[in-house]
């Protein structure tokens, strides 16, 4: 039998937090060999524990053998400490008629608090996923409040993006996902994110032979940007399931390999591709061994510049204005 892995959630008695605990506990995210020490953290007031709690008997009701135990806290201290993996869900999502930039000045302390949290007991290769938006800037923020851990594992989810990037193409080529290799969504978790299909294959041939150039920029590109709001439309609610369904593919494929495949992630540049170095920017990764390495020396044309250039300019001005927030911290 393997050794439990402490994992904290965040925002557990979310909406997200619904769908994701359970996967979790399913073994859907670090395999169904692995047993889990449960971490559940929620704000600290009446409703938001009570809420946690009632999740935390459905968890029960469910025994997963997988499930070695299961604590809910709201002192961050505790639910942090020797973590090794953290998923930071809780934060406040957006309404219809917000830019998840403009989440910025409300979520930003949860961020700070957390790292510093974490930089005090989390275990120091701890892997962190910050599903809270904007989340490059709140995975930016942690890891500047958390100098004493490895700074290459503050990451940020943009597989919803990659997946959502999948579905469309799927469709559009008349294939199925599982044909559609080396495709990658660089940027920001934002308007400006860049769904790139410029070496994406369907079953081993360029996927820009199968489409129109005018469907991939008219359509595909905005459609997948625009993708979180037509559900806020749609449902009343931001995506919830889906996003747990991203949270789970990200940490699997971080932990136990990508089999060769991309796998999109928001990480902390190197530098590579102009990017400067430092900003939490969403990239096509290969990984293995617990790790993850950026693909390299992808001859880059204008058309992917372009979006590369807006999308640093974008999270360039998210992180002037928390520099400040860190900066009074
Ligand atoms: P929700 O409002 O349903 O749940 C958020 C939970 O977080 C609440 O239960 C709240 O009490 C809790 N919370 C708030 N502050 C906290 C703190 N300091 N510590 C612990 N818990 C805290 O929201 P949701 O639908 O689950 O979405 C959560 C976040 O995920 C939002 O910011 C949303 O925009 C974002 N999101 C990101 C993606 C992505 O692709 N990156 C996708 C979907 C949603
Ligand atoms: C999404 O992409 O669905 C999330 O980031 C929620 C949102 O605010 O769009």
């Amino acid at each position: 039998m393997k050794k439990p892995v402490k994992v904290v959630v965040t925002g557990a008695a979310g909406q997200i937090g619904y769908s994701l605990l359970f996967r979790i506990g399913a073994g859907d995210m670090l395999g169904t060999d692995q047993p889990i020490d449960l971490m559940m953290l929620e704000r600290n007031n009446e409703q938001s524990l009570k809420n946690s709690r009632g999740v935390q008997m459905e968890l029960d009701d469910c025994a997963f053998p997988l499930l070695n135990s299961i604590t809910a806290t709201s002192d961050p201290y505790v639910c942090f400490k020797d973590a090794e993996i953290a998923l930071l869900v809780g934060s406040r999502p957006r309404t219809a008629d917000m830019q998840r930039a403009d989440l910025l000045a409300a979520n930003a302390q949860i961020f700070v608090e957390q790292g510093k949290a974490m930089n005090e007991v989390a275990d120091r290769n701890i892997k962190v996923l910050v599903v809270g938006n904007p989340c490059n800037t709140n995975a930016y923020i942690a890891r500047r409040c958390s100098p004493d851990l490895n700074p290459r594992n503050f990451t940020a989810m943009m597989r919803l993006d990659e997946n959502r990037t999948l579905t469309q193409v799927a469709q559009k080529a008349n294939s199925t996902v599982a044909q559609i290799s080396k495709l990658a969504v660089w940027g920001n978790h934002g308007g400006t994110m860049f769904p790139d299909l410029t070496n994406a294959t369907v079953a081993g041939k360029p996927a820009l032979d199968l489409i129109t150039e005018d469907w991939y920029v008219n359509e595909l590109i905005p459609t997948v940007a625009k993708r979180g709001s037509a559900i806020i439309q749609a449902r009343g609610h931001s995506s919830a399931a889906s996003a747990a369904n991203a949270a789970i593919d990200h940490i699997h494929d971080w932990v136990l390999g990508s089999n060769g495949e991309w796998a999109t992630m928001a990480v902390p540049s190197d530098g590579s591709y102009g990017i400067p170095e430092g900003l939490t920017f969403g990239m096509p990764v290969i990984c293995k061994n617990g790790d993850y390495e950026i693909v390299k020396d992808l001859e880059l044309n204008q058309f992917q510049k372009d979006h590369i250039a807006a999308n640093i300019r974008a999270l360039e001005e998210e992180r002037a204005i928390v520099d400040e927030i860190i900066a009074k911290a």
